[in-house]
């Protein structure tokens, strides 16, 4: 499946707070919407840059 990190879902509190059942005791900032991609749609195909992996990461073992 495939996922999509969205911040905008914090727009609407009321509605997110009604679906989970939960009050103003948390706050959304984030969510990961999760599904079955369109492989057809062309905005699908985009990719952004990344960097090495072990450029921004430490690892304590
Ligand atoms: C924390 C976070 C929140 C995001 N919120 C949104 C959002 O609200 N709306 C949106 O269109 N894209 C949002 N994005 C961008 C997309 O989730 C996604 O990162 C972008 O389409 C690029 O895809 P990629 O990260 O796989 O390269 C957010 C990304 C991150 C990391």
């Amino acid at each position: 499946m495939a996922t999509c990190p969205q911040a905008a879902i914090a727009e609407y509190p009321d509605i997110v707070q009604d679906v989970l059942k939960i009050n103003d005791e948390k706050i959304l900032i984030a969510a990961m919407a999760i599904g079955y991609e369109d492989k057809e749609a062309l905005i699908n195909s985009y990719r952004t840059p990344r960097i090495e992996r072990e450029t921004f990461t430490k690892y304590f073992i």
